[in-house]
């Protein structure tokens, strides 16, 4: 059988021209074939982001950036769909944005040069860094209360989470593993430790 393309989205617009603001003239004209969730077919960028912008969470998520790991653009994209209040890219400022299936268009990108940047901003900020990776030291995600206003901070293939970030986080949870790896994606242990934080601070009961 011959495998048929699927179209995403909606065609042009049908019927009395909307006059709803958010809306985008161009959308309604030729259609929205942009992957987004139905509740935003046809409006703005600007429109989308400040929707978002309106009921992001609480967490931030951080990116060490020396080597231009392609895993970024999969930590971005998550957190576009756990709707973080902020991506942070520490290091190089240039990233690999292909796996970020153009998600990171509706995020605030923010730049730091190094872990201590980025530890002095968020100090201002009144939120607490933790970082994610399976290094000696490290205490369960599964079991530890996450912060409700804090910077997930994630390590690169390879080295993990540099000396200099380490230093700087309140604590660094392990992601319970049970084969024979290593360590698993740093895109896969972020969505787990973004998940972890939604079940924590907007699912579970508060007390
Ligand atoms: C592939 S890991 C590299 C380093 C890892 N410490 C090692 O020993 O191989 C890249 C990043 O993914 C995340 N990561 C991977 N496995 C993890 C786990 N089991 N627990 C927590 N973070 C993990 C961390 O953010 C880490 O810095």
């Amino acid at each position: 059988m011959e495998e048929q393309e699927v179209e995403v989205g909606v065609g042009p617009w049908v019927g009395p021209w909307p006059e709803n603001p958010r809306y985008d003239a161009e959308l309604l004209s030729h259609g929205d074939r942009r992957n987004v969730v139905d509740r935003y077919r046809y409006w703005r960028r600007e429109a989308i982001v400040a929707d978002l912008d309106a009921r992001r969470h609480g967490f931030h998520v951080a990116v060490e950036n020396w080597s231009h790991d392609f895993n970024i653009g999969s930590v971005v994209r998550t957190a576009n769909a756990m709707n973080a209040k902020g991506v942070h890219i520490v290091g190089r400022r240039r990233w690999n944005r292909r796996g970020a299936m153009v998600t990171d268009r509706y995020q605030h990108e923010h730049h730091h040069v190094d872990a201590a940047a980025l530890a002095e901003w968020a100090a201002v900020e009144g939120l607490v860094l933790v970082g994610v990776d399976n290094l000696p030291g490290s205490v369960p995600l599964e079991t530890y209360d996450l912060p409700r206003a804090c910077v997930l901070v994630f390590g690169q293939e390879g080295p993990g989470l540099s000396e200099a970030m380490r230093a700087e986080c309140a604590a660094v949870l392990s992601i319970a593993q049970f084969g024979s790896t290593r360590s698993i994606n740093a895109g896969a242990a972020a969505a787990i430790a973004m998940h972890a934080w939604v079940r924590r601070h907007v699912f579970a009961q508060q007390p």
